[in-house]
């Protein structure tokens, strides 16, 4: 039996756990000297404007700033020797909250230690409740959802082949999966123009994918019209977000997901003062209230395009394994993503709600996009190749590095009927448009082989072999 009653109980609750932690951090802060006596001796204390809990993981502690003792300033209150002092008085961590107030967030349920799966599939019958929910990754305590509603805008970064593309592919398929063109539109730029050429004619996109910077900013230049259009539909039922107006106005807006790929490069060839940038600022501090939520990707996260915009709008981050603590710094707002694994693709830190977890993106392959497309009713429907076709792309691969230079192709095969130097330039040019193929980066660089055209190559040789054993 327990000495006190009820112990038993409070122990493993989070909210007995919130108001003990609450409870100590007061006591210790007033210990510190961060009260004043009045003169009638009663003791003015700092104390919360709010004590909450996101799940059963952390609690929050919003100082209330109004009511602060006198020389008592936020600074002291955050100072890191303060948290760490106070993270042993509540022997849980506690942490600064990057507000514009101070919120103090205990961690109630440390990440366990142990091992994450280095590869692991996305299972969309596993999708908890909740509207327009999204995977975010595995974690070591099972897979992380959240909802767009949620997590506001996005950043994600990291080096080249990390895995951004996949977790963008994972998102869109688990909302494609659930929402009809009606409940979910996409914008989607791609500067490479070979990420997201499956989705090209789905009934979700909003406008067509967009690739070069006029594209870009034309797309930017919908999505502007489209919030300001929103802003006074929404002011009509005093609505402040996307969920009252629906509630209210007995009509259904479509919540907007913009996914932006390599952001840092399309801001840059637009120009820091261009309309694509100054769009941008502006869709990511104000679209979020009228269901347009941008995502953005980016392998070079340079601080000039990001700093601005970031600057507490896009509250949710992303970081796959980085070059430099910078880049880390500039992404999360913390180093630590440098030091991510190298050899296994896709493991990220995250920056969700309070904490930071380490988790792995779920793998989705560019079949499983096809098939959903597919089901959808649209989308480029899976090319077949033809014998010669899959010679030239092992060609290629094998010999010239990916790169498909119609010259030595030509050589190559120059003994074989079933082609010339001219088809393989058609050839070439039909690919690119399909997005089998990259641009070139520049006029006498050779276009390469996507990783869909791979994955093609693939499937039909294996299927192939199927049929002939
Ligand atoms: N979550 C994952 N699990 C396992 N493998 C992955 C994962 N994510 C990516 N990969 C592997 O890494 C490869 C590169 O991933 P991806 O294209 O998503 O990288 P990226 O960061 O978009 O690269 P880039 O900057 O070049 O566009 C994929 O083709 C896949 O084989
Ligand atoms: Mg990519």
């Amino acid at each position: 039996m327990s000495k006190y009653p009820g112990e038993q109980n409070a122990l493993g609750d989070p909210r007995w756990e919130v108001a003990e932690a609450a409870r100590r951090i007061r006591q210790a802060l007033t210990k510190m000297g961060l009260c004043y006596e009045t003169k009638d001796g009663h003791l003015v204390e700092v104390s919360y404007s709010r004590v909450g809990l996101v799940g059963h993981e952390y609690g929050l502690l919003e100082v209330d700033l109004q009511r602060l003792p006198r020389k008592v300033t936020v600074n002291k209150l955050a100072r890191r020797d303060t948290l760490h002092h106070l993270t042993a008085v509540v022997g849980k961590p506690v942490k600064k909250l990057n507000t514009t107030g101070l919120t103090y967030c205990v961690v109630l349920r440390p990440e366990p230690k142990g091992r994450l799966p280095k590869r692991v599939g996305l299972d969309l019958d596993t999708r908890p409740p909740g509207e327009y929910v999204i995977p975010i990754g595995q974690g070591r305590k099972g897979a992380v959802w959240r909802s767009l509603l949620d997590t506001s805008h996005i950043l994600i970064g990291g080096e080249s082949r990390s895995g951004k593309s996949t977790w963008l592919n994972s998102m869109l398929a688990a909302l494609l999966n659930v929402y009809s063109a009606d409940e979910v539109r996409l914008a989607i730029i791609d500067p490479k123009g070979v990420e997201f050429t499956a989705y090209a004619g789905i009934p979700h996109l909003a406008t067509s994918i967009a690739e070069e910077p006029k594209q870009a900013s034309e797309v930017t230049d919908w999505l502007m019209g489209e919030m300001n259009r929103r802003r006074r539909l929404f002011a009509g039922y005093f609505a402040k977000n996307l969920v009252a107006y629906n509630n209210r106005a007995g009509e259904r807006l479509p919540l907007i997901v913009t996914v932006i790929d390599e952001v840092t490069d399309i801001a840059l060839q637009c120009g820091l003062r261009s309309r694509f940038y100054t769009n941008l600022i502006r869709l990511a501090s104000k679209a979020g209230s009228f269901g347009i939520i941008l995502v953005l990707a980016t392998q070079n996260p340079k601080a000039e395009v990001l700093n601005t915009l970031i600057r507490g709008n896009l509250s949710t981050r992303i970081a796959f394994r980085v070059a430099t603590p910078t880049h880390s710094r500039t992404i999360l707002g913390t180093k630590g993503a440098e030091r991510l694994p190298r050899d296994i693709r896709g493991r990220m830190l995250a920056r969700l709600d309070a904490d930071l977890l380490e988790l792995q993106g779920f793998l989705v392959s560019d079949a499983e996009i096809l098939a959903l497309v597919q089901r959808l009713g649209g989308g480029a429907v899976a090319p077949r190749l033809e014998p010669i076709e899959c010679d030239l792309v092992a060609y290629a691969v094998e010999h010239l590095d990916g790169g498909f230079k119609i010259g030595e192709l030509a050589r190559a095969f120059a003994d074989d009927e079933r082609t010339s130097a001219w088809r393989i330039r058609k050839l070439a040019e039909r690919w690119e448009q399909e997005g089998l193929l990259t641009k070139p980066a520049h006029a006498t660089a050779p276009r390469k082989v996507t990783s869909r055209l791979l994955s093609l190559l693939d499937s039909q040789v294996t299927a192939s072999k199927q049929s002939s054993s």
